[in-house]
């Protein structure tokens, strides 16, 4: 069972939560400088708003970091010694007073967790929405020198808190670890094949989700297997409509998220409605994805799998077992999670298996 937490309040003050006690926080907080967030930022401290209004926008863009960086102290005093943080993060590109300008999020971030906050930083991700418009280019169209790039890839920031963590019994690794392609796939630094929220969530509320800037389920869902074990406490102190929290509960790890806003729970109960069936799906997919991959290989699989039968390249992963949800109660604030391991692959693919 995992146990699934939200509070509804500011996340620079996680009283709730105790002191080295999260093992991986995963978040997308709101982007400094993305005019979306002004008000956000404004109404934590109105300095900052004068500041905008006196057209001081370096002060502007400083002061909203400052504002995010008692969060992220709060996070650092929560994740245990060895835990993982990972910040979704897009630099903004704004013009102001008729000057355009980027402004640099991740080196902000970046200052601040390795310089203050003294975390190691880890290799980071770059991923990649792609627009094909011609439209999406900015500046003086064909004339030198002031067109401007397009951002299109979002970062994802990998930081580690003191060394690397030690497991005391390593069954759980290694009935939590992925498929040898997927980690090719997944521990490259550019992903291109992020979809949409939109796409894998097709429930609930368009309106809210798009005010909320969700991101999409897959990402953080591939950042859990990657960076977690079953079982573990996962953190959102920027919660937004809890994909953090849904992308916990599919893959069994426990979960906390803080948000302000209180209206955008009613976008994650959307997303519990169809959760039992997303979660069979992701399972399936992926069982039925290795088993493609290893049946169309011409060596011979030198390991077998003993949950599914099915051959593996090493010796990892003849323990990776996945689990289905069952099960969502719901109490206040709270809800608790039931499995039943994944057992199956799909019919034909069993014949397949037997033949
Ligand atoms: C970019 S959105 C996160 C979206 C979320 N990842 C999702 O998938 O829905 C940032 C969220 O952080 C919330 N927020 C901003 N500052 C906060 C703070 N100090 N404490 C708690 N929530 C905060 C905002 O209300 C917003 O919902």
């Amino acid at each position: 069972m995992t146990k699934h937490k939200i509070f509804f309040g500011n996340s620079n003050n996680m009283a709730k939560v105790s002191n080295d006690s999260v093992d991986l926080i995963v978040t997308s907080p709101p982007y400094p400088m993305i005019e979306m967030w002004d008000a956000i930022f404004f109404q934590m401290n109105p300095e900052i708003k004068n500041k905008f209004e006196n057209k001081d926008y370096l002060a502007v863009f400083q002061g909203m970091h400052e504002q995010m960086n008692k969060v992220w102290d709060e996070c650092n005093r929560v994740l245990k010694e060895g835990g993982i943080i990972c910040v979704n993060i897009g630099d903004a590109t704004r013009t102001l007073n008729k000057d355009f300008q980027l402004w640099s999020n991740h080196t902000m971030i970046n200052k601040y967790f390795i310089e203050t906050l003294k975390l190691k930083a880890l290799p980071i991700i770059l991923w990649r929405k792609t627009s094909n418009k011609p439209n999406k280019f900015m500046g003086s169209g064909m004339l030198p020198p002031s067109a401007y790039v397009t951002l299109e890839h979002e970062y994802i920031l990998v930081f580690r808190k003191g060394t690397k963590r030690e497991f005391d019994d390593t069954s759980i690794r290694y009935e939590s670890a992925f498929f040898w392609e997927e980690r090719n796939n997944w521990f490259s630094d550019v992903w291109f094949d992020i979809r949409g929220t939109k796409q894998v969530l097709t429930n609930g509320n368009a309106e809210l989700r798009e005010r909320s800037a969700a991101y999409p389920m897959e990402l953080v869902y591939r950042l859990i297997n990657m960076f977690s074990v079953y079982g573990d406490t996962i953190l959102d102190p920027f919660w937004g409509t809890g994909t953090t929290t849904l992308s916990a509960m599919l893959a069994k790890r426990n979960s906390i998220g803080y948000e302000l806003n209180k209206e955008f729970k009613s976008v994650f109960n959307d997303y519990l409605h169809d959760i039992k069936k997303i979660s069979r799906s992701i399972n399936t997919n992926r069982l039925e994805k290795h088993f493609d991959f290893i049946t169309q290989r011409e060596e011979t699989p030198k390991h077998k799998n003993s949950n599914y039968g099915f051959g593996v390249i090493t010796s990892q992963e003849r323990g990776i077992k996945f689990y289905n949800v069952e099960e969502v109660a719901h109490d206040k604030d709270v809800w608790s999670v039931k499995y039943q391991p994944h057992t199956f692959l799909k019919k034909t693919k069993q014949d397949e298996l037997f033949r």
